[in-house]
């Protein structure tokens, strides 16, 4: 690292029109100067350049100051960048090391010992018989010995012995190898096992090229598929991206990042000279990646798998990448290729040829939904505005919002300002479309509903009376089912009333878990009140009645937003059946002195 202070002096002393003009041709224009911008590729002056330290492209808004010119510019990183100002302007530039300024990192062993052992597995990969079946396997993916080498790639031989004496030769004891994940203590088992066996191993680096852990594949079928190491002070899964060593540079050069699925993707792809490829570890996109990502880049390119689960996770990562501002494109492989099948039967220019018909994230989703029929009628239609209200949501950038705001409209066939009211109806409701609804889902998603003090106190009183008059349950049980119950604890002591209506208490207490038992217990204790059993069976069951219409209004609300004027007048005349009916079931039970606490149309 370089202290604040130098990185101030370099700062100060920095040409910045010099350093910008060695590769941009630039006028003086008043008080800045100007030429066209680098970024975009631009013609046009519109690129300005102040004496003071800024620039700022006044089309495509890039700006910054002379640091993160340069890295952007010659692919540099910060140090790198410092570095080269200080040359230019005669500043030295010393970088001193975390370990002079804060002491040695605790985290040292741990790159060590993974680095020794990551040595350990490719000399048994590449001289040792052991690693016949893994080479074989390789050759077998078309992956050749040079692209395995510069990838680092090994092998963990079955025996349980031989990585942990070489370790131990190294002066690394077993309690090191075990917290560093390497062995294993299985319970019961006195020897420490080692946890990669017979698998071809990838380690992982972190940026400054230190490994930090392994992925393991087994060589051809099994399961699991791939082991990853533990997490451990060196490694934690969701803020590391496979691949980021070998990429930064030119993600910052290119400004984008291609984003794969898996270890193979990712090797495949940087050793085809794709060199801004990255993977996360197996699980979907995390924040903390998505913040990485986007220090080096404002540009995401997703080449997932092309079947359902790739293209449910395309969208969650474009998602969460679009909610750290970043400009998202989906690239689509032909049915049944990932990227690293796909570049080993094609070749690399294929595949840069679908990377050039990359399209926004967006609009992969529209074309998605309008191939599947989601645009027919009204409930599918809702569920697919659903969708894409996640998505128009997640984008932060104001422009991209505005386009994908533009585009809804336009595919559903609605006003941009219904839309908008929508946004801000839900935001005030706190009422979510689902993330992704699968497609064959027919029915729109059932919705996380708030209940109301009323219809809790109903639920309550309707149990409390069935556990004190068991003759009434028959009755009661032909009208509603435990699934009527938002209360989990009355809904599991009315499915047991239900199934055993004559059972002795214990009998039916057996069958609840503790919550429920007290619960139980509690309204047990509390006989009073119960001597009109219909009256009770009337007003709660018109609670829940009450409920349902509610619950029927709003599902028509939501499907008004996307109909025809046709449409609309066929819902608005459903809608004023309900009204009727609610008006009519309106209870005169003791609980509906509470107001409805949450307020639906
Ligand atoms: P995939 O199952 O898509 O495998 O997992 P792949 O990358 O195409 O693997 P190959 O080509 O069959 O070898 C994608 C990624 O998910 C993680 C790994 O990081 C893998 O690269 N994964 C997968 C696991 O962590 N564990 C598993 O069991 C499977
Ligand atoms: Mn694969």
């Amino acid at each position: 690292m370089i202290p604040d202070d130098v990185v101030e002096r370099v700062r100060e002393h920095a040409d910045i029109v010099a350093i910008v003009g060695e590769l941009v041709k630039l006028k003086r224009v008043g008080n800045s100067f100007r030429g066209p911008c680098p970024f975009h590729q631009g013609k046009d002056p519109n690129f300005s350049v102040s004496p003071r330290g800024g620039y700022v492209c006044f089309v495509c808004h890039e700006k910054g100051d002379v640091f993160t010119f340069v890295q952007k510019r010659l692919g540099l990183d910060f140090v790198d960048a410092v570095k080269y100002v200080g040359a230019k302007s005669g500043i030295e530039v010393r970088e001193v090391t975390r370990a002079a300024a804060l002491g040695p990192d605790p985290r040292e062993r741990f790159w060590e010992i993974n680095g020794a052992a990551a040595e350990y597995f490719t000399r048994a990969l590449w001289d040792d018989d052991r690693g016949a079946a893994a080479r074989e396997y390789l050759a077998s993916r078309r992956l050749d010995r040079d692209v395995a080498q510069r990838f680092g790639l090994g092998f963990a031989p079955r025996d349980a012995q031989s990585l942990r004496e070489h370790l131990e030769t190294l002066g690394y004891g077993v309690s090191v190898q075990v917290e560093a994940g390497l062995l294993l203590i299985r319970e019961g088992e006195a020897e420490a096992r080692p946890r990669f066996r017979g698998r071809l191993m990838f380690p992982i680096y972190d940026p400054q090229n230190r490994v930090i852990a392994f992925g393991g594949r087994v060589l051809g079928d099994g399961q699991p598929k791939y082991l990853n190491s533990a997490e451990s002070p060196t490694f934690q899964k969701g803020s590391t991206l496979y691949g980021l060593n070998w990429a930064k540079t030119a993600i910052r050069k290119d400004d984008r990042v291609l984003l794969v699925e898996g270890y193979f993707d990712c090797v495949r792809l940087l050793s085809a000279g794709l060199e801004a490829t990255v993977a996360p570890l197996g699980t979907a996109l995390t924040e903390a990646q998505a913040e990485m990502i986007r220090k080096y880049t404002a540009n995401a390119f997703l080449l997932y798998d092309s079947d359902r689960a790739g293209l449910k996770a395309t969208f969650r990562a474009g998602d969460m990448l679009l909610r750290h501002g970043l400009k998202v494109h989906v690239v689509t492989l032909p049915d049944g290729e990932d990227p690293d099948t796909y570049v080993s039967r094609h070749g690399k220019d294929k595949l840069a040829m679908h990377l050039g018909q990359a399209i926004d994230v967006f609009e992969r989703k529209v074309q998605i939904l309008e191939r599947g029929g989601w645009f027919s009628d009204l409930r599918r239609k809702r569920v697919a505005l659903d969708r894409l209200l996640t998505t128009i949501r997640a984008a932060v950038d104001p422009i991209t919002r505005g386009l994908y705001l533009a585009r809804a409209a336009q595919a559903v066939g609605v006003s941009e300002s219904a839309l908008e009211r929508e946004l801000e109806l839900e935001r005030a409701s706190g009422i979510r479309g689902r993330e992704t609804p699968p497609p064959e889902e027919r029915r729109p998603a059932r919705r996380a509903q708030k209940v109301t003090v009323a219809e809790a106190a109903a639920e309550r009183e309707l149990v409390r009376l069935l556990l004190h008059r068991r003759r009434e349950i028959e009755t009661v049980a032909e009208r509603i089912g435990p699934r009527d119950f938002e209360g989990p604890r009355l809904r599991q002591i009315f499915s047991q009333l239900t199934e055993a209506p004559d059972a002795p208490i214990d009998a039916l207490a057996a069958q609840l878990d503790p919550g429920s038992v007290a619960l139980l217990d509690e309204l047990l204790a509390n006989p009073g009140g119960l001597d009109d059993p219909a009256r009770i069976i009337a007003d709660c069951l018109s609670t829940f009645r009450q409920r349902d219409l509610a619950r029927e209004r709003l599902d028509l609300d939501r499907q008004r937003s996307v109909a025809d004027s046709t449409s609309k007048d066929e819902i608005n005349l459903e809608k004023h059946r309900l009204q009727q009916e609610a008006r009519k079931t309106g209870g005169t039970a003791p609980w509906n002195q509470f107001k409805r606490t949450d307020t639906r149309p």
